[in-house]
């Protein structure tokens, strides 16, 4: 089938909640994706931050392949996996944390978190919910009430009750809304759809203090910058400050649906058989991919530990280039944006005909998320189509 048929079937058939480019993705090897016409791409999307390995690695392979010859793709919870339970181990070890709930989306895990924080804070009467502005914590309700944007609420009302919203990076605005009522505080160490904005590290540190101050749950969402993708295997890593609840997704599952909530000390116990579930969560094939990337995941930071500042680089050469265009570069590792003075969607179209995929976070920032074995000649590459796709407007 061509691109154009296939867009049309889509176009056809699907619910129209997407603005979805008229490209048909068929194959791709190492983060490189060809579509069904035969055109290709460098991929700086990775199926938005999802594809930590890009396409046709190895040992992914392998592990689908020996699970699909095993016969059991899906065990459901009422019996223990061995992908699953070695996932979770690996998981405990790289992030320091001593329990995990599997489910299969980063909204999941978010609502996951959401229903520990009310369960803990039930036993003294504390169900406030502090979340930030331009944050982005998923769709499902409890995740789209605590994502601190207006416009995912339009329409939508009413949301959950007991959220308020502070400032992000502006403790003062924490501190004027926390009080005995709270019940815990939900953070992106790094926002990702609210336009790649880093959390500062006194930030961090504080909301740690106010959260212990009111005996209230901390919950850092690194379902985009979590698994390896800020140059740490998760993101609080950079800042010394450890949460009582983390969320992942994206890249976990190694492009299979997978999401997870680690509880940390006191959070380990919240939840008593009955209390959550999820009929897919650890699913075989799912965690055996998990495994695969988790057991990646030390050597592949560190690779974008370096390969991530040399992005950043590029990025601020960019900036520098087109001071009429763009604002500024930031993030981290992998995880970076340009904060153009245009809306994005027509450099990314333009870079898509150049060959290179991109994509928008919040209303002017151009996001790069690549695959976590990106190169830096994949780098040099990208960069000269962005400066190209650029220096046409
Ligand atoms: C920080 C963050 N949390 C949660 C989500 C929701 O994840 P999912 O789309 O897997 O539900 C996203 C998705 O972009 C995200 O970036």
């Amino acid at each position: 089938m061509s691109d154009e048929s296939i867009v049309k079937l889509g176009r056809a058939n699907y619910m129209n909640n997407y603005s979805q480019f008229p490209i048909a993705i068929k194959s791709g090897r190492g983060i490189v994706l060809e579509d069904e016409d035969g055109r290709q791409y460098l991929d700086f999307v990775a199926g938005i931050a999802v594809n930590a390995l890009g396409y046709g690695d190895e040992d992914e392979k392998k592990a689908l392949l020996s699970v699909l010859e095993s016969g059991v793709l899906h065990t459901s919870n009422l019996y223990y996996n061995s992908h699953a339970v070695h996932a979770a181990a690996m998981l405990n070890s790289l992030a320091g944390s001593d329990a995990v709930f599997f489910c299969n989306s980063g909204a999941e895990a978010n609502e996951a978190a959401l229903k520990m924080a009310r369960k803990y804070g039930s036993s003294n009467g504390r169900s406030m919910l502090i979340s930030f502005h331009h944050s982005f914590h998923g769709r499902t309700y409890g995740a789209v009430t605590v994502t601190g944007q207006e416009k995912y609420h339009k329409g939508f009302s009413p949301m959950l009750p007991d959220v308020v919203y502070a400032e992000y990076n502006d403790l003062d605005s924490v501190r004027a809304l926390a009080d005995s009522r709270l019940a815990a505080i939900i953070v992106e160490p790094l926002q990702g759809e609210g336009g790649i904005i880093p959390a500062r590290k006194d930030f961090l540190e504080g909301l740690r203090e106010i959260c212990c101050e009111h005996d209230a749950l901390l919950i850092f969402d690194e379902v985009q910058c979590g698994m390896g993708r800020t140059g740490k295997p998760f993101c609080f890593q950079h800042y010394g400050v450890t949460p009582d609840i983390l969320t992942l997704a994206k890249a976990l599952g190694g492009g299979l649906p997978m999401g997870a909530a680690l509880a940390f000390g006191k959070a380990k116990d919240i939840f008593a058989p009955g209390d959550h579930a999820a009929t897919f969560g650890g699913n075989v094939a799912a965690a055996a991919l998990a495994e695969v990337v988790l057991s990646k995941l030390p050597a592949l930071s560190e690779e974008v530990q370096k390969n991530g500042e040399y992005l950043g680089k590029k990025l601020d050469e960019i900036v520098e280039k087109h001071p009429d265009l763009c604002q500024s570069a930031r993030g981290l590792g992998f995880m970076r944006g340009i904060e153009l003075k245009i809306p994005p969607r027509d450099v990314i179209s333009r870079c898509m005909e150049k060959g290179l995929l991109v994509c928008s976070a919040g209303y002017t920032v151009l996001r790069f998320v690549p695959p976590l074995i990106a190169t830096r000649e994949d780098i040099d590459k990208a960069a000269a189509i962005v400066d190209a796709a650029l220096s046409e407007i």
